[in-house]
């Protein structure tokens, strides 16, 4: 399709190193669409005979009932989804085919199919976090007040509720679909029609394309809209982004499965065996979703190197744009729907978390808030005395609820009676009820409010 200067073909080397059709052929829907707006503008225009725009249109459904039924088949030589489809459209309508080109060029084609490709990417992900974040409610409110230790250093800290600890992934990934938003706002100009580089003289009306293909408008200059990759980076920094959330996720899965934790059992359908130890109920899904994030964060660093320090407009490097932004997207979405798998079908040990809870002196700071609060003990004062009471809990074996009144005693004289009511780990989260805390009120709210955020954003 470019061979007019040319006397010798390309070698194959160089024919494979220059085709990305063995890649972008995923896009074929986003060129056929967006050579449909081209072709009818052509047409308004009166660039194209009325004749001429009908056959182009018919031409092009014809090509994507053939793509439809039996996929893109991959020819080097025809370089890229471009010049196949227009190929194949030749096939269909002869000569008038040649027209379509007019007013257009590669460079712009692939700029507006590639963004609506990773438009229709974006919206994709927004939607199975939405899934997500109704499996994580689900599940925060049928446990609003079970309790389990919460973390600090992976060690026992203080009792958290498990609805509480499941909501702050709902509020991690509402931030991810907040990212994606932003995103798709920014990217969704239409660079159609900036042509090669510098715009074209025939009289193309760029609002009409744009708005054919959903966009918000056109883009305003013609170099920047054929070199930009910004929309791409953007999206893959939000999945990036998104897949560490989902990582940590899938990594506290990891072990609250593990047999020291028991926290949860997964339910066979997402748990492996091993080959040669039987007893084995394996997290692989989750330590794969771990992993992906690897992948993930790594095609962010590669589309943002590929672009680093490209002048302008187009240079072929950009053609390296797309197979990290597809694999992105694979493993994302694989990533997302797995966690909202384990999610939905998770057997939540309740029963070990609370032991947990119990077992750590996890109710510390609650001694200590009372001997501030009850006897006007300095805070310094009363992590001391709140210390040695721990260490006499850890000698007797025995939890803080335990120790005897005449030992705590023994420990301060200021210590009454009163201060079993905040020893409990259910008393101590039934306490932490600050905006935000984890109390089951607290939590509870958090919910509905997340709810009627969901009903009236729909995020
Ligand atoms: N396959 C190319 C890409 O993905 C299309 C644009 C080619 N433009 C050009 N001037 N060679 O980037």
């Amino acid at each position: 399709m470019w061979g007019g200067r040319f006397a010798e073909g390309p070698s194959a080397v160089m024919r494979e190193i220059n085709a990305s059709i063995p890649f972008d052929k995923r896009m074929w829907r986003q060129d056929l669409r967006g050579s449909q707006a081209h072709a009818a503008m052509l047409g308004a225009q009166g660039i194209v005979t009325p004749e001429d725009a009908a056959a182009l249109g018919t031409g092009i459904e014809l090509v994507a009932a053939d793509f439809d039924a039996d996929g893109v088949p991959v020819d080097l030589a025809l370089e890229d989804i471009h010049m196949l489809a227009e190929s194949r459209l030749a096939d269909k309508i002869g000569a008038t085919a040649g027209r379509l080109h007019t007013a257009r060029s590669r460079n712009d084609q692939v700029a507006t199919d590639f963004r609506l490709w990773v438009r229709d990417s974006t919206d994709e992900a927004d939607r199975a976090l939405a899934v997500l974040q109704d499996a994580l409610l689900a599940r925060a409110e049928e446990h609003a007040a079970s309790v389990m230790p919460g973390f600090t250093h992976l060690q026992a800290a203080q009792p958290v509720t498990l609805g509480h600890h499941l909501m702050a992934y709902y509020e991690m990934i509402a931030r991810d679909r907040s990212r994606l938003t932003d995103a798709r706002a920014r990217m969704n100009l239409c660079p159609l029609g900036s042509a090669a580089l510098a715009g074209t003289g025939f009289p193309i009306d760029r609002e009409s394309t744009a708005s054919a293909l959903g966009f918000d408008g056109p883009t305003r200059n013609s170099l920047d809209s054929v070199s930009d990759r910004d929309f791409a980076i953007e999206y893959l920094t939000a999945a990036a982004q998104c897949s560490l959330h989902l990582s940590r996720l899938a990594e506290e899965f990891v072990i609250w499965a593990s047999q020291p934790f028991g926290f949860v059992s997964l339910s066979d359908q997402w748990s492996t065996g091993s080959s040669i130890m039987p007893q084995k109920r394996n997290p692989d899904a989750a330590e794969l979703v771990r992993g992906h994030s690897g992948r993930i964060v790594g095609s962010l660093v590669s589309l943002m190197i590929t672009m680093k320090g490209l002048p302008l407009a187009y240079s072929k490097d950009m053609q390296d744009d797309k197979p990290p932004v597809f694999e992105a997207h694979d493993l994302l979405g694989l990533s997302i729907a797995a966690m909202t798998g384990m999610i939905e079908s998770a057997t939540f040990r309740t029963d070990r978390m609370r032991a947990a809870a119990e077992a750590g002196f996890s109710t510390a700071t609650d001694l200590a808030d009372w001997l501030v609060r009850e006897a006007g003990i300095p805070f310094r004062e009363a992590h001391h005395i709140t210390g040695r009471a721990v260490a006499r809990a850890e000698a007797d074996g025995i939890r803080l609820d335990q120790l005897s009144i005449d030992a705590l005693k023994e420990i301060d004289a200021r210590i009454d009676e009163r201060v079993y009511g905040v020893l409990s780990v259910d008393a101590s989260v039934s306490s932490r009820t600050s905006f935000g805390g984890t109390s089951p009120v607290r939590v509870r709210e958090a919910i509905a409010a997340a709810r009627a955020r969901h009903e009236e954003i729909g995020r």
